[in-house]
């Protein structure tokens, strides 16, 4: 989605404007029966045939008890049942569905279970398919790098094909938390700090889940934004923890993706873990009942986190198992997972009349009509075909993640061209604990991933190089531990190179659910192995594998060149040696800042000013916001990255400079290419309010275009600005705008002048 070509009501209820509203909901424009009113006859015969325990059943998902690995360790370990149990409960009508099972034939069991039941009402099979299925994508947050969701639409698009393939219909993604604090591990889940960022990669990752055919086309899976709301605000970055954040805060900060992915059509949404101000999100009313469902007119499923529900006690907000389930089903989760507590008190509690059965019928009755919309009572085996063709890994689909990878790279540093490197007659070696570790590259989430073509760093770069035994490839330690000799065997292989590699970071396990960090920075027994080969005086090219903003000082002098790679997946190798030799030029842009220091963190670039702003940076003022230590800047601002390019800004044309109210302000930017290669550079447009009845933050991004400039060659990139472009969340906790004067910056990145220009926004 770009900010163009969109309604005003999408306009509208991105900023959190829906309560202005009063036009068509989304649900009917999308064919969904409103919220509350009757669905088709057959759900409701359904409805007016079941027993309490059945509906009870309905609102009842569980892990499947059948998982790999992996899945089974993605959660705090609690009972699924046995297999029979489970297979048991679906014929009883005692269960919804099963999540994260990979296993066709247990799909199959399971909804043969269930058909043979007293109401033969389809299962629904979820999974975390989170960036990637058979294939594995990069992960989220590196793929927003590439600032191009486009490509995001593309490969959630892969990933439902390949997930569905196995009879999976709902994914928990795309996760939109705005995540600002890089402590906090399920940043590497979301697409990063920016809010517009955030909007355009929900959008694209929720139209790709769920296809262009309707949800019941069998290689749709539906769509769950997660986690409702402002999970990424925990505070000191620690996962699970308190949020105490403003509703101005919410509605322009927190709100914004996921009323993007609701406007692309999603589904369903997860109530996130966290309280919000003393109410945690499970048990809050106000958030999913008055504004999701009041407000935005969602007409979807509000599934609980795992054991959400029943986290409501250790939260101290409910008594015990049975008053956790009546505030979670009267404040709007519908479907609980994992804890059984609606299966187990759901009945008594709508029997001594505490939980009304109108609204433990509508939660069934969103089930049911989400089923069907799945398509579901039409063919329960819809997605369940375990004796045709597979339809995991399209041949194409290897290629896309290469793409993928190679977009999600970003540029840091490139001193003396080291970069790109050549193909022949020169002599590299690959030094690190990530050279040759295929399982890191899968990043934290992967579930179901395989490794059978996939490509670590040293198969990328052998089978880019014209002569494979130029390379060699050494530990030189572990990512916390130094190995016996590891720093002499580097060493020596440095000194036998022309240049270094050194693959190095955090690992898969650094990042990720309850992988918060206090410490930000590569791990120093990495530092030194790097320090040691850079003292050889060969030239050195980092490549940080990363699931957050980094903190990068104590690195950068011993590195000449500096990529961020995140974890590309499947073809991370292939993807990074097309950038590290220059067959594709670094695109990537950061989807985070990178912070001076952990101390700075939570650090965004769309911070306020404060009355004491900080006139220079670089040299410490007294009586300025900035610390003794260190500015209040970022090492790496957020939109920063490199190209093999020498990019320019040039002329910037914004005619009279003047907004109509009903106009568009045209915004004309010349951008050259003065190197000699081919780049692709992310043209960025930033606006500051000066003055307003709500402080605005010091730059705000507005819109991005990424634009190939042929070397010597220049480019023209426009963008047009309108009224609904400056709306902030006013006094009144609604959409606002002000007249007055703006600052405006075309930049390639935040944080740095690039072109400034005022215009005025006329009454
Ligand atoms: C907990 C996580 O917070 C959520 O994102 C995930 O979907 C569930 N576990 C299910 O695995």
């Amino acid at each position: 989605m770009t900010t163009r070509g969109i309604t005003r009501r999408q306009l509208l209820l991105a900023t959190g404007g829906a309560a202005l509203l009063s036009q068509v909901p989304i649900g009917l424009a999308l064919g969904h029966s409103r919220d509350g009113a009757k669905a088709p006859a057959f759900i409701e015969d359904l409805i007016a045939k079941m027993t309490l325990q059945e509906k009870a059943g309905q609102l009842t998902l569980f892990g499947a008890a059948m998982q790999n690995g992996a899945a089974a360790a993605a959660n705090p370990v609690t009972s699924t049942g046995a297999v029979s149990a489970q297979i048991a409960a679906a014929k009883a009508g005692q269960l919804t569905g099963v999540f994260n099972s990979s296993n066709v034939l247990y799909h199959e069991r399971l909804q043969k279970a269930a058909m043979q039941g007293r109401l033969k009402i389809p299962m629904i099979f979820a999974a975390d398919v989170i960036h990637g299925f058979t294939t594995v994508f990069p992960v989220p947050l590196g793929e927003s790098a590439s600032f191009e969701p486009e490509l995001a639409r593309r490969t959630a698009r892969a990933a439902g094909m390949e997930a569905s393939s196995v009879g999976i219909d709902w994914t928990f993604a795309p996760m939109v938390d705005i995540a600002r604090d890089a402590r906090w591990g399920r940043g590497v889940e979301g697409s990063g700090e920016d809010v517009l960022l955030g909007k355009r990669m929900a959008d694209a990752r929720v139209r790709g889940f769920q296809g262009e055919r309707g949800l019941a086309d069998p290689e749709a899976v539906v769509a769950c934004p997660k986690h409702f709301c402002a999970y990424g605000a925990a505070e000191g970055g620690l996962d699970y923890n308190t949020t105490d954040v403003s509703e101005r805060v919410l509605r322009q900060t927190y709100f914004p993706p996921f009323q993007s992915g609701f406007d692309a059509g999603a589904m369903t949404t997860m109530a996130s873990f966290n309280e919000i101000s003393g109410i945690p999100a499970t048990g809050n009313k106000w958030l999913l009942d008055d504004v999701l469902r009041g407000e935005w007119d969602f007409r979807g499923v509000v599934v609980s986190d795992y054991t959400g529900d029943e986290e409501l006690i250790a939260h101290g907000y409910a008594r015990d198992g049975r008053d956790a389930t009546r505030l979670a089903i009267l404040a709007g989760v519908d479907m609980s997972m994992q804890s059984g507590l609606y299966l187990k008190y759901l009945p008594e509690l709508v029997e001594s009349g505490e939980v009304p059965m109108e609204v433990v019928d509508r939660s069934v009755r969103r089930v049911l009509q989400l089923k069907a919309q799945l398509g579901l009572f039409d063919d329960p085996f819809r997605r369940i075909k375990p004796q045709a063709p597979s339809r995991q890994r399209l041949p194409d689909t290897l290629a896309l993640a290469r793409e993928a990878a190679r977009k999600s790279v970003v540029l840091l540093k490139n001193e003396g061209d080291v970069l790109p490197l050549r193909a022949s007659g020169q002599r590299i070696a690959l030094i690190g604990p990530l050279a040759q570790d295929w399982d890191s590259t899968k990043g934290p989430w992967t579930l179901f991933g395989g490794d059978d073509s996939a490509s670590d760093l040293a198969t990328g770069l052998k089978q880019a190089m014209a002569d494979a035994s130029q390379l060699s490839v050494t530990a030189g330690c572990g990512y916390e531990k130094a190995l016996d000799g590891g720093v002499d065997d580097a060493v020596q292989a440095a000194k036998a190179a022309d240049v270094v590699v050194m693959a190095i970071g955090e690992s898969r396990d650094d990042s990720g659910e309850a992988r918060s960090r206090t410490s930000i920075t590569v791990p120093q027994v990495q530092l030194d192995l790097l320090a040691a080969v850079a003292a050889t005086g060969k030239p050195v090219v980092v490549v940080l594998s990363n699931g957050r903003a980094l903190a990068l000082a104590d690195l950068l002098p011993n590195a000449k060149a500096v990529l961020v790679s995140w974890y590309l997946g499947s073809s991370s190798g292939l993807g990074l040696a097309d950038v590290l030799f220059g067959a594709h030029g670094p695109s990537g842009r950061l989807p985070v800042s990178f912070p001076r220091e952990a101390g700075q963190v939570p650090y965004y670039y769309d911070h306020k000013i404060t009355g004491r702003p900080d006139p220079h940076p670089e040299k410490l003022t007294a009586f300025k916001t900035r610390y003794m230590t260190s500015p209040n800047a970022a090492l790496f601002p957020f939109g920063f990255g490199l190209t093999y390019g020498q990019i320019e800004y040039g002329a910037l044309d914004l005619g009279d400079a003047r907004l109509a109210a009903d106009g568009t302000l045209t915004v004309r930017a010349t951008v050259h290419n003065r190197g000699s290669r081919d780049a692709e550079e992310v043209v960025q447009l930033y606006l500051h309010d000066r003055a307003a009845s709500i402080t605005r933050p010091k730059q705000e991004l507005k819109d991005f275009k990424k634009v190939a400039i042929a070397a010597g060659a220049s480019v023209q990139v426009e963008f047009s600005l309108r009224r609904s472009d400056l709306l902030f969340v006013g006094q009144d906790l609604k959409p606002t705008v002000e007249p007055g004067t703006f600052d405006l910056w075309v930049a390639p990145s935040a944080e740095v002048d690039g072109l400034h220009a005022t215009f005025e926004l006329l009454a």
